[in-house]
Protein backbone atom coordinates (compact mmCIF):
# COMPACT_ATOMS: atom_id res chain seq x y z
CA UNK A 1 0.00 0.00 0.00
CA UNK A 2 0.94 3.84 -0.45
CA UNK A 3 2.45 4.30 3.29
CA UNK A 4 1.78 7.67 3.41
CA UNK A 5 -0.50 9.95 1.48
CA UNK A 6 -1.41 13.55 2.10
CA UNK A 7 -3.99 15.69 0.07
CA UNK A 8 -2.27 18.70 -1.82
CA UNK A 9 -4.67 21.06 -3.57
CA UNK A 10 -8.34 21.48 -5.58
CA UNK A 11 -8.44 23.19 -8.65
CA UNK A 12 -10.74 23.58 -11.00
CA UNK A 13 -8.12 24.45 -14.12
CA UNK A 14 -4.98 22.62 -15.12
CA UNK A 15 -2.91 25.96 -15.44
CA UNK A 16 -3.43 26.22 -11.67
CA UNK A 17 -2.11 22.57 -10.85
CA UNK A 18 0.86 22.27 -9.14
CA UNK A 19 4.31 22.87 -11.16
CA UNK A 20 4.65 19.62 -12.94
CA UNK A 21 7.67 18.53 -11.38
CA UNK A 22 6.82 15.27 -9.68
CA UNK A 23 5.59 11.91 -11.73
CA UNK A 24 1.74 11.78 -11.47
CA UNK A 25 -0.85 9.46 -12.12
CA UNK A 26 -4.88 10.30 -12.42
CA UNK A 27 -7.60 8.79 -12.01
CA UNK A 28 -10.96 9.00 -14.27
CA UNK A 29 -13.99 6.90 -15.28
CA UNK A 30 -17.94 7.38 -15.00
CA UNK A 31 -19.22 9.19 -11.83
CA UNK A 32 -19.60 6.77 -9.21
CA UNK A 33 -17.41 4.36 -10.54
CA UNK A 34 -15.38 3.98 -7.23
CA UNK A 35 -12.42 7.09 -8.38
CA UNK A 36 -12.12 8.42 -4.99
CA UNK A 37 -12.59 4.92 -2.86
CA UNK A 38 -9.80 3.11 -5.07
CA UNK A 39 -7.63 6.08 -4.09
CA UNK A 40 -8.42 5.98 -0.49
CA UNK A 41 -8.04 1.62 -0.59
CA UNK A 42 -4.54 2.03 -2.29
CA UNK A 43 -3.61 4.49 0.72
CA UNK A 44 -5.44 2.48 3.55
CA UNK A 45 -7.30 5.74 4.34
CA UNK A 46 -10.67 6.43 4.23
CA UNK A 47 -10.75 9.42 4.72
CA UNK A 48 -8.43 10.83 1.96
CA UNK A 49 -10.66 11.45 -0.86
CA UNK A 50 -14.33 12.48 -0.64
CA UNK A 51 -16.53 9.35 -1.91
CA UNK A 52 -20.35 9.04 -2.20
CA UNK A 53 -23.26 6.94 -2.52
CA UNK A 54 -24.21 9.53 -4.85
CA UNK A 55 -22.62 10.37 -8.49
CA UNK A 56 -20.83 13.80 -8.96
CA UNK A 57 -18.71 13.75 -5.77
CA UNK A 58 -15.67 15.03 -7.06
CA UNK A 59 -15.98 17.86 -8.70
CA UNK A 60 -12.61 19.58 -9.22
CA UNK A 61 -8.67 18.09 -9.97
CA UNK A 62 -7.48 17.14 -6.51
CA UNK A 63 -3.57 15.95 -6.24
CA UNK A 64 -2.24 13.97 -3.42
CA UNK A 65 1.06 12.91 -2.56
CA UNK A 66 2.09 9.46 -2.65
CA UNK A 67 5.26 9.16 -0.08
CA UNK A 68 6.87 11.88 -1.36
CA UNK A 69 7.52 10.23 -4.57
CA UNK A 70 4.58 10.59 -6.89
CA UNK A 71 1.45 12.41 -6.97
CA UNK A 72 -2.18 10.90 -7.42
CA UNK A 73 -4.71 13.14 -9.53
CA UNK A 74 -8.84 12.41 -8.35
CA UNK A 75 -10.90 13.86 -10.87
CA UNK A 76 -14.42 14.31 -11.34
CA UNK A 77 -16.69 11.32 -13.23
CA UNK A 78 -17.87 12.05 -16.72
CA UNK A 79 -21.06 10.90 -18.10
CA UNK A 80 -23.06 12.33 -15.09
CA UNK A 81 -26.39 12.93 -15.85
CA UNK A 82 -27.88 15.03 -13.53
CA UNK A 83 -26.13 18.39 -13.65
CA UNK A 84 -26.86 20.85 -16.27
CA UNK A 85 -25.09 20.72 -20.09
CA UNK A 86 -22.94 23.86 -18.86
CA UNK A 87 -21.29 22.16 -15.99
CA UNK A 88 -21.37 19.01 -17.51
CA UNK A 89 -18.97 21.18 -20.53
CA UNK A 90 -17.13 22.67 -17.99
CA UNK A 91 -16.22 19.62 -15.98
CA UNK A 92 -15.81 17.98 -19.65
CA UNK A 93 -13.32 21.11 -20.50
CA UNK A 94 -11.61 20.49 -17.34
CA UNK A 95 -10.73 17.14 -17.49
CA UNK A 96 -9.51 16.99 -20.78
CA UNK A 97 -7.28 20.26 -20.47
CA UNK A 98 -5.99 18.93 -17.64
CA UNK A 99 -5.23 15.30 -19.65
CA UNK A 100 -3.56 16.97 -22.23
CA UNK A 101 -1.27 19.44 -20.89
CA UNK A 102 0.38 17.78 -17.92
CA UNK A 103 4.01 16.46 -19.00
CA UNK A 104 4.69 14.88 -15.91
CA UNK A 105 1.58 12.31 -16.54
CA UNK A 106 2.60 8.97 -16.87
CA UNK A 107 -0.54 7.03 -16.86
CA UNK A 108 -4.32 7.74 -16.33
CA UNK A 109 -6.48 4.61 -14.58
CA UNK A 110 -9.65 4.69 -16.29
CA UNK A 111 -12.18 2.89 -14.46
CA UNK A 112 -13.93 0.77 -15.34
CA UNK A 113 -17.19 -1.35 -13.42
CA UNK A 114 -16.36 -4.86 -13.52
CA UNK A 115 -20.17 -5.29 -13.61
CA UNK A 116 -21.32 -4.02 -16.58
CA UNK A 117 -20.92 -5.36 -20.20
CA UNK A 118 -18.90 -2.86 -22.08
CA UNK A 119 -20.45 0.79 -22.07
CA UNK A 120 -20.20 2.97 -25.04
CA UNK A 121 -19.57 5.73 -23.03
CA UNK A 122 -16.21 4.63 -21.81
CA UNK A 123 -15.53 3.14 -25.28
CA UNK A 124 -16.00 6.46 -26.42
CA UNK A 125 -13.22 7.53 -23.59
CA UNK A 126 -10.55 5.73 -24.21
CA UNK A 127 -10.57 6.71 -28.13
CA UNK A 128 -10.18 10.08 -27.24
CA UNK A 129 -7.87 9.03 -24.68
CA UNK A 130 -5.86 7.11 -27.81
CA UNK A 131 -6.46 10.10 -30.51
CA UNK A 132 -4.94 12.35 -27.67
CA UNK A 133 -2.01 10.49 -26.77
CA UNK A 134 -3.01 10.35 -23.35
CA UNK A 135 -1.51 7.45 -22.02
CA UNK A 136 -4.14 4.90 -20.11
CA UNK A 137 -4.41 2.13 -17.74
CA UNK A 138 -7.97 0.40 -17.01
CA UNK A 139 -9.05 -0.55 -13.62
CA UNK A 140 -12.04 -2.62 -13.31
CA UNK A 141 -13.68 -2.10 -10.09
CA UNK A 142 -16.09 -3.16 -7.97
CA UNK A 143 -14.49 -6.98 -8.20
CA UNK A 144 -16.19 -7.74 -4.80
CA UNK A 145 -19.72 -7.38 -6.31
CA UNK A 146 -19.76 -10.48 -8.51
CA UNK A 147 -18.03 -13.99 -8.77
CA UNK A 148 -13.94 -13.97 -10.52
CA UNK A 149 -15.57 -15.66 -13.38
CA UNK A 150 -18.17 -12.92 -14.12
CA UNK A 151 -15.39 -10.17 -13.58
CA UNK A 152 -13.20 -12.24 -16.30
CA UNK A 153 -16.19 -12.40 -18.78
CA UNK A 154 -16.82 -8.58 -18.53
CA UNK A 155 -13.06 -7.98 -18.71
CA UNK A 156 -12.20 -10.16 -21.90
CA UNK A 157 -15.12 -8.50 -23.31
CA UNK A 158 -14.23 -5.03 -22.77
CA UNK A 159 -10.53 -5.85 -24.11
CA UNK A 160 -12.79 -7.42 -27.01
CA UNK A 161 -14.67 -3.96 -27.62
CA UNK A 162 -11.72 -2.16 -27.05
CA UNK A 163 -9.44 -4.06 -29.64
CA UNK A 164 -10.39 -1.57 -32.26
CA UNK A 165 -8.64 1.22 -30.56
CA UNK A 166 -5.26 0.16 -29.96
CA UNK A 167 -2.80 -1.88 -31.61
CA UNK A 168 -2.07 -3.51 -28.07
CA UNK A 169 -4.43 -4.31 -25.71
CA UNK A 170 -3.72 -1.92 -22.39
CA UNK A 171 -2.40 -2.90 -19.28
CA UNK A 172 -5.20 -3.76 -16.86
CA UNK A 173 -5.61 -4.42 -12.94
CA UNK A 174 -8.79 -6.08 -11.53
CA UNK A 175 -9.71 -4.14 -8.11
CA UNK A 176 -12.07 -3.93 -4.98
CA UNK A 177 -12.05 -1.47 -2.47
CA UNK A 178 -13.53 -3.41 -0.10
CA UNK A 179 -11.33 -6.09 -0.49
CA UNK A 180 -8.25 -4.35 -1.28
CA UNK A 181 -8.11 -6.01 -4.37
CA UNK A 182 -5.20 -5.33 -6.88
CA UNK A 183 -3.51 -3.03 -4.01
CA UNK A 184 -0.22 -4.60 -4.08
CA UNK A 185 -0.21 -4.66 -7.96
CA UNK A 186 -1.50 -0.82 -8.55
CA UNK A 187 0.94 0.81 -6.24
CA UNK A 188 3.91 -1.62 -7.31
CA UNK A 189 3.49 -0.19 -10.46
CA UNK A 190 2.87 3.38 -9.35
CA UNK A 191 6.07 2.90 -7.67
CA UNK A 192 8.48 1.26 -10.33
CA UNK A 193 7.01 4.19 -12.70
CA UNK A 194 7.66 6.64 -10.50
CA UNK A 195 11.20 5.83 -10.09
CA UNK A 196 11.80 5.93 -13.72
CA UNK A 197 10.33 9.25 -14.02
CA UNK A 198 12.82 10.65 -11.18
CA UNK A 199 15.64 8.79 -12.48
CA UNK A 200 15.48 10.75 -15.63
CA UNK A 201 15.04 14.16 -14.41
P1 LIG B 1 -17.64 10.68 -8.35
O1 LIG B 1 -16.62 11.41 -7.54
O2 LIG B 1 -19.04 11.07 -8.00
O3 LIG B 1 -17.38 10.77 -9.83
O4 LIG B 1 -17.59 9.12 -7.97
P2 LIG B 1 -16.33 8.16 -7.71
O5 LIG B 1 -16.00 7.47 -9.00
O6 LIG B 1 -15.23 8.86 -7.02
O7 LIG B 1 -16.97 7.04 -6.77
P3 LIG B 1 -16.81 6.87 -5.18
O8 LIG B 1 -15.44 6.40 -4.85
O9 LIG B 1 -17.32 8.07 -4.49
O10 LIG B 1 -17.75 5.60 -4.92
C1 LIG B 1 -19.10 5.57 -5.36
C2 LIG B 1 -19.87 4.49 -4.60
O11 LIG B 1 -19.38 3.18 -4.97
C3 LIG B 1 -19.72 4.56 -3.10
O12 LIG B 1 -20.97 4.24 -2.53
C4 LIG B 1 -18.68 3.51 -2.77
O13 LIG B 1 -18.81 2.98 -1.48
C5 LIG B 1 -18.98 2.45 -3.81
N1 LIG B 1 -17.77 1.67 -4.16
C6 LIG B 1 -16.60 2.18 -4.66
N2 LIG B 1 -15.71 1.20 -4.86
C7 LIG B 1 -16.30 0.04 -4.48
C8 LIG B 1 -15.88 -1.34 -4.45
O14 LIG B 1 -14.76 -1.71 -4.83
N3 LIG B 1 -16.78 -2.26 -4.00
C9 LIG B 1 -18.04 -1.90 -3.60
N4 LIG B 1 -18.85 -2.88 -3.19
N5 LIG B 1 -18.47 -0.62 -3.61
C10 LIG B 1 -17.61 0.33 -4.04
MG1 LIG C 1 -14.96 10.85 -6.61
Amino acid sequence: MIKKATFLTSNSDFRKCPEPTMPEFAFIGRSNVGKSSLINMLANNKNLAKTSGKPGKTQLINHFDAEGKWWIVDLPGYGFAQVSKSIKSDWEKMIKGYLTNRPNLIATFVLIDSRLEPQQRDLDFILWCAQNEVPIVLAFTKADKLSVSKVKGNVSKFLMASNAIFEEAPLYFVTSSTNAVGREEMVEFMAEQAEEFNAEK
